[in-house]
C-alpha cells in the first residue's frame, strides 16, 4: 500500500505513525521474495530454525490435500525454542514474565526454561509418556502450563491445551477423542478475586472411569486449596520436579511429525482436533511473528490470550519463544483488581508490543480513557488485534488512547487451522486502513471467492480461501478424515476454505466480515451452533433448538437460542435459567445463551433445514429477508409477534 488512496468508510486512512526506512525496506524485501517465488520464500525463511538434519524437498502436494512441507527434514520444537538461545548472552534474557492475579511476579530465562522444561519432560518420560502420545493440559494462565506445553514437545509427545474455562463435560469429550495418557492440571486458578476450581472439574471428567485412556494426573499448587488427591493416580507437579533429572535430551522430530492438537469448535456437535506438525507450524509462527509484530531483541512483548487458544499457542508460546523474545503472561481479568490492569501490566515491565482482541477494546472504550490516560504507556511501539473483525470506531480508539497517535496497529486475520497469521497489514505499510486485516501476508495467498470459485472484484463480497498451501496449515483432524476433506476442501477445488466471509475494497483490501457457516464468536472465542443445540435438548422440557449469533456491541456475537418445548412443558422464567446452566455445566460458561425464546415451531425450509438466517434478523430486530423457501411462512409470523 504504497502511495494513499481513497479510503472506504468513515474513517480516512491513517499514515503509519511508526514507518521508518528499516521496516519498509523490510516489508519490500519479503513481498518482492515472496511474489518472485513462493516456495524460494519459504525456503529463505526456514533457515530462520534449527535442523538437525536439513529438509530436502520443501513442498509435496501429490496427495492433495494432504500437503507435507520440509520433507525429510529433522528438528524438535523445544529445541528450537529454548536450548539454541542457551549459547548466546540470550541465555540470562527473560524468557517469560508471569504476572498473577495476586500482584506476584516471576520471571523465568531461558535458562530457567531449561531448567524447568527439561525435568518436566524427564517427569512425563518417567511416568511413562513416549512420543506419539497426548497429553491433556487443563490450566489457567501460570507459567507451568508453558512449561508443560514444552516438555511434550520435548519428548515428541502431542500437547492437547483445553481452555481452563471448560466445563468438565468438554474436557472429558477433549481426553477421550484425543485419547490423551495424562492430564496436567492445577488445584485451582485466580481470576477476578475468586478461585476457579480446576481440579474439582478435571475430577468431575475423571469420575467413574469417565476418560478410561489418562493414567496419571500431575497437579500443580497454584492456590493451595483443599484438594483430594487420588493415590496412585495424583501427584504433585512440586514433588514430582524435586526428583527430576536435569537433562532431557530433546527427541529428534521429522517435520511432518504431529506436534500438537487443539480442539475448535466446528459446525457439528462434536469439536474438531486441529493437526499441527512440526516443521511448517515452527517455521510459519517464526517468520510472522518476527515480521508483523517487528519484533527487535530488547523488546518485550505481550499476548492477552489464553493458552486455550491458538493464539496463545502461537503468539504467547511458539512465535515469542523461537525468536528469543521477553513475553509477558498474565492470569486473571482486565478489569481486576481495578479497569487499568493492563495499564499498570504495561506500564510496570515496558511493554513494547502489544497484543489483544477487539472485544477487549471494546471494553476498554466503554470503560474510559481515563484508565490508560493515567498511566505511562510510552514504551508501547506496536498494537495487534486478532480473534474478530475489528470495527473501525475501535480501531480509532485503541490507536488514539493506547497507541497516543504513535503505533501501528496490525490487524491480524487467521484461525486455529491456519496456526499462523495470514492476512495482515505489515509494520513498513505506508498507510494502515482502520478495520481492514488488508493484505495477505507474504507467502501467503488468501483471496476471496464467489460462489463459482472466482475471485470477486473491487467492492464485492464472497467467501475467504486461501489459494495456496502454507506451511503452518493443519493436517488433518484428528480421527475424522472426512471431515477434513469436507469442511474445508469440498466447496471450492485446490482452495482452502475459511469459514468466514470478505469482502475486497475499492482497492483490492481485504475486509473480513465474520463467520458464515453455524459458527458463532463470542468475544472472540469460536462456539458451535450445533454444540450449544445439543446441550439444549439434553433438558427433558426441550423438543428442539436453534441457535444463532446476535450483533453484540461488545462481545461482538451474543448468543441467542429459539427453543420449541416438548407437550406438557411451558416456557418460564425458571425454565430459561435452568437452561442457560445446562449449558454451562455442559461446555463452559463461554456458551451462556444471552437469550432464550420459547417458539411454537422453528422455521424451516421445504428440506427441513432450520433457516437461522430468519431467526438472526428477528433476534436483531432487523427486517426480514426472503422467506420464500420456507415450509410453513406462518411459523415466522408468529415467532415475530412474539418477539418482534
Ligand atoms: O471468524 C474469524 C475470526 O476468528 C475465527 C478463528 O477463530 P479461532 O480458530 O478460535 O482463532 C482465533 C484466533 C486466530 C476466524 O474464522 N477472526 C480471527 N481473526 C480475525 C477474525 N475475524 C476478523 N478479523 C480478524 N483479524
Amino acid at each position: 500500500m504504497e502511495d494513499k488512496k481513497k479510503a472506504p468508510g468513515i474513517y480516512e486512512d491513517v499514515l503509519n505513525p511508526a514507518l521508518n526506512e528499516r521496516v519498509k525496506k523490510t516489508a519490500e524485501e519479503l513481498r518482492a521474495l515472496a511474489a518472485q517465488d513462493r516456495e524460494a520464500f519459504w525456503a529463505e525463511m526456514s533457515k530462520n530454525i534449527s535442523w538437525y538434519k536439513e529438509w530436502n524437498k520443501i513442498f509435496d502436494d501429490s496427495k492433495a490435500p494432504y500437503y507435507k512441507w520440509f520433507l525429510d527434514g529433522k528438528l524438535n520444537a523445544c529445541y528450537n525454542c529454548i536450548d539454541r538461545h542457551l549459547s548466546s548472552w540470550r541465555r540470562n534474557k527473560a524468557a517469560i514474565i508471569f504476572e498473577g492475579e495476586l500482584g506476584d511476579s516471576r520471571v523465568l530465562t531461558y535458562q530457567d526454561l531449561y531448567r524447568e522444561v527439561n525435568k518436566l519432560a524427564n517427569v512425563l518420560k518417567g511416568l511413562g509418556v513416549k512420543r506419539g502420545d497426548v497429553v491433556a493440559i487443563y490450566s489457567q494462565m501460570i507459567p507451568e502450563a508453558v512449561i508443560a506445553m514444552l516438555a511434550c514437545t520435548r519428548i515428541g509427545a502431542l500437547h492437547s491445551v483445553v481452555f481452563g474455562g471448560f466445563s468438565a463435560t468438554a474436557l472429558q469429550e477433549r481426553i477421550n477423542d484425543s485419547k490423551s495418557k495424562v492430564l496436567i492440571t492445577a488445584d485451582g486458578g485466580y481470576r477476578r478475586g475468586k478461585t476457579v476450581p480446576m481440579k474439582e472439574n478435571a475430577d468431575k471428567a475423571l469420575a467413574d472411569n469417565g476418560c478410561p485412556s489418562i493414567e496419571k494426573v500431575i497437579v500443580v499448587k497454584r492456590t493451595g486449596q483443599d484438594v483430594p488427591m487420588e493415590p496412585g493416580r495424583d501427584l504433585w507437579y512440586s514433588e514430582l520436579m524435586e526428583e527430576a533429572e536435569l537433562h532431557c535430551e530433546p527427541e529428534v522430530m521429522d517435520a511432518e511429525d504431529p506436534l500438537f492438537l487443539l480442539y475448535s469448535s466446528g459446525t457439528t456437535g462434536k469439536p474438531k482436533g486441529i493437526l499441527h506438525t512440526v516443521g511448517g507450524y515452527l517455521v510459519g509462527v517464526h517468520t510472522t511473528f518476527k515480521y508483523i509484530f517487528d519484533y527487535q531483541e530488547e523488546d518485550v512483548y505481550w499476548c492477552t490470550a489464553d493458552i486455550g487458544w491458538i493464539t496463545g499457542h502461537s503468539y504467547l508460546v511458539y512465535g515469542p519463544l523461537l525468536n528469543g523474545a521477553t513475553s509477558v503472561i498474565f492470569e486473571g481479568a482486565p478489569d481486576f483488581p481495578a479497569q487499568d490492569r493492563y495499564w499498570r501490566i504495561v506500564e510496570k515491565y515496558g511493554v513494547n508490543i502489544f497484543y489483544t482482541a477487539p472485544t477487549v477494546i471494546r471494553m476498554l472504550m466503554r470503560w474510559g480513557e481515563q484508565w490508560p490516560a493515567s498511566r505511562d504507556l510510552s514504551s508501547l511501539r506496536l498494537l495487534a488485534s486478532v480473534g474478530e473483525p475489528i470495527n473501525p470506531e475501535a480501531w480509532m480508539w485503541f490507536y488514539k488512547h493506547i497507541g497516543r497517535e504513535r503505533c501501528p496497529i496490525m490487524d491480524t486475520w487467521w484461525q486455529s487451522e491456519t496456526g499462523m497469521i495470514l492476512v495482515t497489514p505489515l509494520p513498513g505499510d505506508t498507510y494502515l486502513r482502520p478495520g481492514a486485516a488488508s493484505w495477505s501476508f507474504p507467502g501467503v495467498e488468501a483471496d476471496v471467492f464467489n460462489e463459482k470459485g472466482e475471485p470477486v472484484k473491487p467492492g464485492e463480497e464472497g467467501f475467504l480461501v486461501v489459494t495456496k498451501p502454507w506451511p503452518a496449515m493443519l493436517r488433518t483432524l484428528y480421527n475424522d478424515e472426512e471431515r477434513y476433506l469436507s469442511t474445508y476442501w469440498q466447496q471450492f477445488k485446490g482452495a482452502y476454505l475459511s469459514g468466514d466471509g470478505a469482502k475486497r475494497d475499492e482497492d483490492n483490501l481485504i475486509w473480513v466480515t465474520g463467520r458464515i457457516d453455524d459458527v458463532i464468536n463470542v468475544s472472540g472465542h469460536r462456539i458451535g451452533t450445533a454444540e450449544i443445540e445439543s446441550s439444549l435438548i439434553e433438558h427433558k422440557a426441550v423438543a428442539e433448538a436453534a441457535v444463532i449469533g446476535k450483533k453484540h456491541e461488545l462481545k461482538g456475537q451474543a448468543i441467542s437460542a429459539f427453543v420449541t418445548l416438548r407437550d406438557g412443558f411451558d416456557g418460564s422464567d425458571e425454565l430459561i435459567a435452568e437452561l442457560k446452566q445446562l449449558v454451562v455445566s455442559k461446555i463452559g460458561a463461554l456458551a451462556r445463551p444471552e437469550d432464550i425464546y420459547f417458539t411454537s415451531e422453528l422455521p424451516k425450509t421445504r428440506s427441513g433445514k432450520i433457516m437461522r438466517r430468519l431467526l438472526r434478523d428477528i433476534a436483531e430486530g432487523k427486517v426480514l429477508g426472503d422467506t420464500t423457501t420456507l415450509m410453513d411462512p406462518a411459523v415466522i409470523n408468529s415467532i415475530k409477534k412474539q418477539y418482534g
